[in-house]
């Protein structure tokens, strides 16, 4: 039975999860490409060659559209939206990479380091330049 402690957590799910990040990624991919104006314009002529000025786009013309999706991933790389994930919890203990993590440690995986590594992205990570996002995926 759905009682009021399960609407209530489909409604945090629904704010917090699902629209504020939206929301904040459209911007954030909006406000990048307002400060880039090469990515903004290739990124015109694809939607112009792929879908055209007549309709909006449709979900089925994702699969052609590979330099939108290339900005979407640069977007998230470099303007994380949970930059720093949900909190886990280490279930046995465990060495990785020489660390010691005991059971039951509360791990934090900061994916906003993760991308801004230089040994992975380009040096210039500070960039907003979908293309050598696209050399992560
Ligand atoms: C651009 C849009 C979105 C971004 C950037 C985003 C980002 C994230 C991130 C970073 C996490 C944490 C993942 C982790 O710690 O492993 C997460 C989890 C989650 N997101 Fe999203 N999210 C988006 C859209 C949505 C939408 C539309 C929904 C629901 C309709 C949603 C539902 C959830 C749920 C339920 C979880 C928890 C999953 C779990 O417990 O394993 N998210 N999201």
């Amino acid at each position: 039975m759905i009682d009021q402690t399960n609407i209530k957590a489909i409604l945090i799910d629904l704010i917090s999860a699902a629209f504020d990040t939206s929301a904040t990624a459209v911007e954030w991919t909006i406000s990048e490409l307002v400060r880039n104006a090469r990515v903004m314009e290739k990124l015109q002529e694809e939607v112009q060659s792929v879908v055209g000025m007549e309709r909006m786009v449709e979900e089925k013309d994702l699969g052609e559209l590979t330099y939108l999706n290339m900005v979407v991933k640069e977007s998230f790389r470099l303007r994380p939206i949970g930059p720093l994930l949900v909190p886990r919890e280490c279930r046995e203990d465990i060495t990785i990479e020489g660390y010691w993590i005991p059971k039951k440690s509360r791990i934090i995986v900061n994916t906003w380091a993760i991308g801004h590594d230089q040994n992975v992205w380009s040096n210039n990570v500070e960039e907003f330049y979908p293309e050598d996002s696209w050399r992560g995926t």
